[in-house]
């Protein structure tokens, strides 16, 4: 099995960035958990604080691995390209956010993703990848 984890804008500063929301670990101590935990599946990552790059990614993994985690940051309430990206690919998505967004400001309640995705995760901190990953294994 082949998953492809995307985290967007801003989310390289996971561990540093705002601890109070996202917690204090960095995602590649959390990553190097996940990849001992399901040894036997491969768990590719990539970040990108780059719109384009996003859709790139998607593109290129959209038509052979088994599932996507997406994490889109702040693009999740602004993107309608991610959106189409999202639909345009064979590969189900999971939309993950580490936050719980309906609990903060009114501009994060929107998601232009969530529509064409498998399903959302939210608000589970970073354990919301793993359940990710469950969900893709229950198929
Ligand atoms: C986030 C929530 C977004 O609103 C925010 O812009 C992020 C992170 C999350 O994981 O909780 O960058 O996607």
């Amino acid at each position: 099995m082949n998953i492809q984890i995307i985290n967007g804008p801003n989310l390289n500063l996971l561990g540093v960035r705002e601890p109070s929301v996202y917690g204090d670990t960095t995602f590649e101590a959390y990553l190097e958990q996940l990849r001992t935990r399901y040894a036997n599946i491969t768990i590719n990552y990539y970040q990108s604080n780059v719109e384009g790059e996003i859709i790139n990614k998607l593109h290129e993994v959209g038509f052979s691995y088994d599932g996507v985690l997406l994490n889109a940051g702040a693009y999740t309430h602004t993107s309608v390209a991610i959106a189409d990206a999202i639909a345009a690919i064979n590969t189900p998505v999971i939309e993950v956010h580490i936050s719980n967004v309906y609990k903060r400001e009114e501009f994060r309640h929107h998601s232009h993703l969530s529509k064409n995705c498998k399903g959302i995760i939210v608000g589970f901190g970073m354990d919301g990848y793993r359940l990710g990953i469950e969900s893709l294994l229950d198929k």
